[in-house]
């Protein structure tokens, strides 16, 4: 479903960020990035939504590349980052409604949509509030259910988790979990051990822009011949990085 080969991206002429990145994540897998702050999991994922180019090397999703299909492509992706801010006037009905027209959603198939997310998320008190008045993890779960908004088979999701208390993180874990067991096919990031333990079909350590392990936890733990995933991953980093 997401297919990289080969992938580089310089952002400076003097830097490489991504130094040839190739895997695969196929339907009904949850992909998990885990690396170090600047390793380049943004700038991947970036790429694969389409909002940025790879300086070689390519990207299919199902088979398409950006260059030919965008707007296929945009179809078939959700995309969730923190870098995406919400406008701070609109309030989260107003916004589904405008996201949904963006994709042609039918009104009453909009309006469905809408109920069953926001009931599932505990939106719905709030669908008429400002967005500048809702709390951090209230504002992550409606960029969620807009990101999902065309029900898409591909999931870019860049911490999705990050500033969610317990409680409202595992309202989304076990929504992706649902999603994958539904045939979509998920790359996540996250810096949370036990959201990368729980959620994981394979894992690609990504460190200074290489991929320098993959596989899933049990593997990880047995190709660095420690107890926990965590030592494996600090494992991996003191063998793998430069400064
Ligand atoms: N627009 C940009 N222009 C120049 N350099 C950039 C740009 N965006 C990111 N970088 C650099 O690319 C590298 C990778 O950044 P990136 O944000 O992809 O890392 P990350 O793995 O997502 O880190 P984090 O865990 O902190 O989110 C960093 O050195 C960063 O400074
Ligand atoms: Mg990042």
């Amino acid at each position: 479903m997401i297919q990289l080969i080969d992938v580089h991206k310089s952002y400076t002429k003097e830097h490489e960020t991504i130094k040839g990145v190739s895997f695969e994540v196929h339907e009904g897998q949850i992909f998990g990035l885990l690396g170090p702050n600047g390793a380049g999991k943004t700038t991947l994922m970036q790429m694969i939504a389409t909002l940025m180019k790879p300086t070689s090397g390519q990207i299919l999703i199902d088979g398409l590349s950006a260059d030919k299909s965008l707007l296929e492509i945009h179809r078939k992706i959700g995309f969730l980052t923190n870098e995406i801010k919400l406008d701070p006037l609109s309030t989260p009905n107003a916004l589904f409604e405008f996201f949904a027209s963006l994709y042609d959603i039918p009104k009453n198939e909009m309006k469905d949509r809408r109920d069953e997310s926001f009931a599932r998320f505990g939106i719905s008190p709030f669908a008429e509030k400002r967005i500048r008045e809702l709390s951090t993890g209230m504002k992550q779960k409606i960029s969620i259910a807009i990101s999902l908004i065309h029900d898409p088979p591909v999931i870019i999701f860049d911490e999705p988790t990050n500033g969610l208390d317990i409680l409202t993180s595992k309202q989304v874990t076990d929504y992706l979990k649902e999603l994958r067991d539904k045939g979509h096919a998920i790359i996540l990031s996250t810096h949370i051990f036990s959201v990368a333990e729980e959620l994981c079909d394979d894992i690609a350590v990504l460190i200074d822009g290489s991929i320098v392990a993959q596989g899933n936890v049990e593997e990880l733990i047995a190709q660095t011949q420690v107890n926990t995933f965590e030592e494996a991953f600090f494992k991996i980093y003191v063998e793998n990085h430069k400064e």
